[in-house]
């Protein structure tokens, strides 16, 4: 059988409201919902072309050939995409991003979901989104917000395995920009994969995920009325809610480093004297910065003079995944 090349694009995310902790790791079921915005002008780009010439899978990121632990994730997910198609040749994946790695930004979120989009098409199937969406999970859980596009919730009802994301607002409804303060560019001691297992060692994981449904009616609310004070104080609320779990873990993660704290408090500061801004952290030392964006300049401007900050990236609401024209 004559299989085609396929190539995708998708944008990493920032979630307001985050996922840590899984109620079902295998098939990364999360704990609760959550809900991001995509962040546009950021990408992967993956390409697969299944082979029936190869005896294994091969797998290039940023045009080396990648580690073991990565190797074998690609390859368990695309055993789900061989399953689904009734395949059994290998792939050839290679897959790049233009943003820079282990800066912050969830880049298995990205490469998940071009891959999802990029295998399932070089496999034969097209899918519906939702049924991207879901695939995409499977790879890396916050993949599967990278799907559609804009804003977007990641559903969850019970501990089901049909648990994915939908858009809830496209990119140009709010014209919100993620500024990424940098301060450290070091590879993260404890990933989220390991972070999430430990999340219900901390006696505050349960009290958080019961408030979740609060918390994400507040954000999908404060997003589709465009009301940015509501929207800062559910998101720090929310990021601080994640952070106070992961310090209270055994063992404890500490993301934070003495930067990312006195860029908490500046942003807190800057917001309480009128400008519009608020923050939010994932599981590392970098600080997303969110405010509208005729702020922007006036937000990076502050951000740079900030003692520690490296560099600051910017994004605007991104667009959903999509095929790209097959390079030859
Ligand atoms: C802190 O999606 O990277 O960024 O499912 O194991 O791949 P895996 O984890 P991942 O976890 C993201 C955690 C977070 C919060 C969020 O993006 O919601």
């Amino acid at each position: 059988m004559q299989y085609q090349p396929a190539t995708a694009v998708a944008n990493p995310n920032i979630a307001f409201i985050k996922y840590w902790g899984n109620c079902d790791p295998d098939a990364r079921v999360p704990a609760n919902g959550s809900i991001s915005m995509n962040l546009g002008g950021l990408e992967s780009r993956t390409s697969v072309e299944f082979d029936p010439s190869l005896d294994a899978d091969t797998l290039e990121l940023g045009g080396e050939t990648a580690l073991q632990p990565a190797r074998e994730r690609v390859s368990q997910f695309l055993d789900h995409i061989r399953r689904m198609a009734g395949i059994e040749a290998h792939a050839r994946v290679k897959s790049a991003n233009n943003f820079p790695m282990g800066v912050g930004i969830a880049s298995s979120a990205s490469a998940f979901a071009a891959l999802a989009l990029a295998a399932s098409r070089a496999a034969g199937q097209d899918l519906e989104e939702i049924e991207l969406s879901r695939l995409a999970r499977l790879g890396s859980g916050s993949a599967c917000r990278s799907v559609p596009a804009g804003f977007v919730e990641w559903v969850v009802e019970g501990c089901g395995e049909n648990s994915a994301a939908i858009s809830i607002a496209g990119p140009e409804h709010w014209d919100l920009i993620d500024l990424v303060a940098i301060v450290s560019q070091e590879h993260k001691p404890v990933g989220s994969t390991e972070g999430h297992t430990l999340a219900y060692t901390s006696p505050l994981q349960v009290g958080r995920v019961a408030d979740a449904p609060r918390r994400l009616d507040l954000c999908r609310g404060a997003i589709l009325e465009r009301d940015f004070d509501s929207l800062a104080m559910i998101m720090e609320l929310d990021s601080n809610m994640m952070h106070g779990v992961m310090l209270t873990s055994s063992p404890a993660l500490i993301y934070w480093l003495p930067e990312t704290l006195t860029l908490m408090r500046e942003v807190v500061r800057w917001r309480s004297a009128g400008l519009p801004v608020c923050y939010t952290i994932d599981a590392g030392p970098n600080v997303h910065v969110i405010t509208l964006n005729e702020y922007a300049d006036q937000v990076q401007a502050r951000l740079r003079e900030l003692p520690g900050v490296l560099d600051v990236l910017a994004a605007r609401p991104g667009g959903a995944a999509q095929m790209v024209e097959i390079e030859r």
